[in-house]
């Protein structure tokens, strides 16, 4: 995993909405690489949240990387204004795109963002191996630990078998786990091969949250050290 980037990526689904520029400021200062933003459209998951107005406004407050995740119904409904309001990353469900994901990835770099595909708890991690293979390839993969939808869920420790998997496989693809994630789960993540980290309510509740980050990034630069 030499070469591997550990990244820690608060998600802003935890923060006080009605302040989001000065949270993100909060979080980077604390020492956040990303920002994860959990883009939910009510219908793919039962819980509504922000879109592309909301990252077109924080985007005029920071520089910062704003890693989308896209709990949407259509996904590809969503590049073209998600790239125009200043979104790096864009993270679609295969549960949604079994039938255009080509497309999805092309319009995706198309609009210069990085594309990356998730996984329910309950998707077997084969379905995105030849998101990976191909020619045309997600350059991220996000491994759900909680079902999707809400923070402050139980990281579920059996969807380690997946980033394992996906780790052996692939030893230089940017793995992100999200849900769970905290200080008493890290370690589990990291040793499974997870080099993304995306933690909400861990960060968030926390007195210092610099500290919670920091405890993050240890545990996964330990692993790559280890390798
Ligand atoms: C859940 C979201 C997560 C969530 C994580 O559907 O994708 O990003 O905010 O929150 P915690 O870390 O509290 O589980
Ligand atoms: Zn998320």
């Amino acid at each position: 995993m030499a070469g591997m980037k550990a990244k820690i990526a608060p998600s802003m689904l935890s923060s006080d909405f009605a302040n989001l520029a000065s949270e993100a400021e909060r979080m980077l200062r604390s020492g956040a690489d990303w920002l994860h933003m959990d883009i939910m459209d009510g219908h793919f998951v039962p819980n509504l949240t922000i879109g592309a107005p909301v990252i077109e406004s924080l985007r005029k407050h920071t520089t910062a990387y704003l890693d989308c995740h896209l709990m949407v119904t259509n996904p590809i409904d969503y590049v073209e204004p998600l790239g125009k309001a200043g979104a790096s990353g864009f993270t679609f469900h295969i549960e949604v795109a079994k039938d255009n994901w080509q497309e999805l990835i092309q319009k995706i770099k198309s609009k210069g963002m990085l594309p990356g595909v998730a996984l329910k708890p309950s998707t077997p991690v084969e379905e995105v191996f030849s998101l990976v293979e191909h020619a045309n390839p997600v350059e991220l993969v996000l491994v759900m630990t909680v079902e999707p939808g809400f923070g402050g869920q139980k990281f579920m420790p059996e969807m380690m078998e997946k980033v394992c998997r996906l780790r052996e496989r692939y030893p230089s693809l940017t793995i992100e786990v999200d849900g769970g994630l905290g200080p008493s789960t890290i370690d589990m993540a990291a040793s499974a091969g997870a080099n993304c980290i995306v933690a909400g309510s861990s960060v968030f509740s926390a007195a210092d949250p610099a500290e919670v980050i920091s405890t993050l990034r240890k545990s996964v630069e330990a692993v790559q050290h280890n390798i």
